[in-house]
């Protein structure tokens, strides 16, 4: 296992798909990475490339991205106030305290929600507190990485229709992880229409994309048809008697990998 960064604990983040998004960038030849559908991050804040932009249409997400990039220290602090013990974790999101940067102190509370909600508004919070509190403070070990990456993000709070036509151009890679319609983990969900009109943004692309989904999934094949290719991984979600992963990968890329 490679030495990723992780930050937000996310449902559906693709850091063990990486290594092949990271080729086909590498393959295109371009200098613009564009996370479309950005989610935890784990892909922009793990791809090499000259310039990086991370969006997604949820400004919660996006926020904290923002608190990251423009206010690193305040945000760590506010991280240190949140684990300073485990009673004082449990307690963070409740009893807020009074923070001179109001902006930071929201983006703590939505990372602390995102981190014991696991993606959500924090319903499910108590069973994933102590694990919540774990993950927390091994994520402040590598901060200093997180937020020098984060540094150097394009961040776009944008729908998948005005980002694709605000970057569309022969130096772009668009990476498109877009949710699964009917499966609602996130503040916003896809449906069958967004999949269509994705489908016909993307027959007009004149950059590169790359886009994947899990290949047991019958809507994208309705849709998009037989994908470019399909690769397995090993699970680590602890699904049990599913030792492997299948993605589908789609691309307009002439060069395939197998
Ligand atoms: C499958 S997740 C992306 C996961 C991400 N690749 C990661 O590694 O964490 C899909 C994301 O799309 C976002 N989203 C939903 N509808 C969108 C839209 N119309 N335009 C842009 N983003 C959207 C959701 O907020 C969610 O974060």
């Amino acid at each position: 296992m490679r030495n990723e960064i992780r930050f937000l604990k996310y449902p559906g983040t693709k850091i063990t798909l990486i290594k092949d998004i990271q080729k086909e960038f590498v393959n295109s030849g371009k200098k613009r990475f564009i996370d479309v559908f950005g989610g935890s991050g784990s892909v922009s804040l793990n791809i090499n490339a000259e310039e990086i932009i991370y969006n997604d249409i949820d400004s919660d997400l996006v926020s904290i991205f923002k608190a990251v990039k423009l206010h690193p220290e305040e945000f760590y602090s506010e991280m240190c106030v949140m684990t300073d013990s485990e009673s004082d974790f449990a307690a963070y999101g409740s009893h807020p305290v009074n923070w001179k940067n109001k902006k930071v102190r929201d983006a703590g509370i939505l990372f602390y929600n995102f981190t014991t909600g696991f993606g959500g508004k924090g319903e499910t919070y108590s069973t994933r507190e102590r694990g919540a509190y774990q993950y927390t403070v091994k994520i402040m070990q590598s901060y200093s990485k997180i937020a020098k990456k984060i540094k150097e993000f394009n961040i776009e709070n944008l729908d998948f229709r005005e980002i694709i036509a605000k970057y569309d151009d022969y130096d772009s890679f668009f990476y498109i992880d877009p949710p699964y319609p009917g499966r609602n983990w996130y503040n916003f969900s896809f449906s069958i229409d967004d999949m269509k009109d994705l489908k016909k943004v993307l027959n007009k692309i004149k950059g590169i994309y790359l886009m994947n989904f899990n290949s047991e999934d019958p809507i994208p094949k309705e849709i998009f048809g037989n994908p470019q290719y399909t690769i397995k991984y090993e699970n680590q979600n602890a699904i049990p008697d599913q030792e492997y992963r299948y993605y589908a990968y789609y691309t307009n890329s002439k060069k395939k990998s197998t």
